[in-house]
């Protein structure tokens, strides 16, 4: 599907891998919008083509504001990229007692209900669309983990939303199809974003050691080049892809 001539929107944009994502989306010519909490896009960089729109993925007047300011822009949404998401770890049973289920229920809600409220709420709109030459009107690209399968001590929240994300992939494509919206998630590995800033230079490098090759962490811009290869290749649909090195994560 061309970006050309199109919009986009992209959670979680104002930083790491959405931030990577719109800009590359920006630079393969569509107008993005990039949604996030007022808090990141405070810190947010300045990226030519990208608009950015204060919004929490998990309140549904915001996403619907947020998808009407994208769909209104004047060319139609074609692309959604969903990146909005939080990591907290704590044990089931730990030191400090049992996991608090708030704490687990923010997780799932910001992660999976976030993913699917986006989702949910972009393809009303793009459905209004034209339908290119292809029949085609749009696809959207969520943010899964190695994390769904290879979860570790201490991300028993962070990997139930993320299977979440997995289990939700085949399912949206198949009821999305019918409007030729086309729905894949991307599962990352270890990423160089601002999550990873605050690690020691001897963490990253053991980080890195674990992984097959390249023995290096992944950057943020290889993911917005799968996310970019997904938009582009019409026959992907209703699969989750892998984006690790080959690395599978140990108990700890
Ligand atoms: N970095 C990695 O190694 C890695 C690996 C696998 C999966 N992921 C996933 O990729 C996605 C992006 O991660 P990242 O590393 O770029 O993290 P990041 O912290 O750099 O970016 C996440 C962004 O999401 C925003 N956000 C959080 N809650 C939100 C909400 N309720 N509404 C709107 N925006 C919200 C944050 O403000 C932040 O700007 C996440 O879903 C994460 O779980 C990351």
């Amino acid at each position: 599907m061309q970006l050309a001539h199109t919009a986009a929107l992209v959670t979680g944009g104002a930083s790491g891998l959405g931030a990577a994502t719109a800009k590359a989306l920006a630079a393969g010519g569509a107008r993005v919008f990039a949604l996030d909490l007022k808090s990141g896009i405070d810190q947010a960089p300045e990226v030519d083509g990208v608009t950015y729109v204060p919004t929490d993925v998990t309140d549904p007047e915001q996403v619907r504001a947020a998808v009407a300011t994208a769909a209104g822009s004047g060319v139609p949404l074609r692309t959604v990229v969903n990146c909005a998401g939080i990591g907290p770890s704590a044990r089931i049973l730990g030191k400090k007692g049992v996991h608090d289920l708030g704490l687990y229920a923010k997780v799932i809600q910001v992660n999976l209900i976030g993913t699917f409220n986006v989702l949910a709420l972009a393809s009303e709109a793009i459905a209004e669309t034209e339908a290119d030459e292809n029949g085609q009107r749009g696809v959207i690209v969520n943010t899964a983990s190695i994390a769904a399968y290879d979860g570790q001590i201490g991300q028993a929240a962070y990997s139930s939303s993320k299977g979440g994300v997995v289990g939700l992939t085949l399912p949206a494509a198949r009821d999305l199809a019918q409007y030729g919206i086309r729905v894949c998630t991307i599962a990352p590995g270890i990423v160089e974003t601002p999550m990873l800033a605050t690690v020691s230079d001897e963490f990253r490098a053991g980080l890195a050691a674990g992984v097959p090759f390249p023995r290096r962490l992944a950057l943020p811009e290889e993911y917005a080049k799968l996310a970019l290869a997904i938009v582009d290749h019409d026959y992907l649909n209703g699969e989750t892809i892998r984006m690790d090195g080959a690395l599978r994560m140990a108990p700890r």
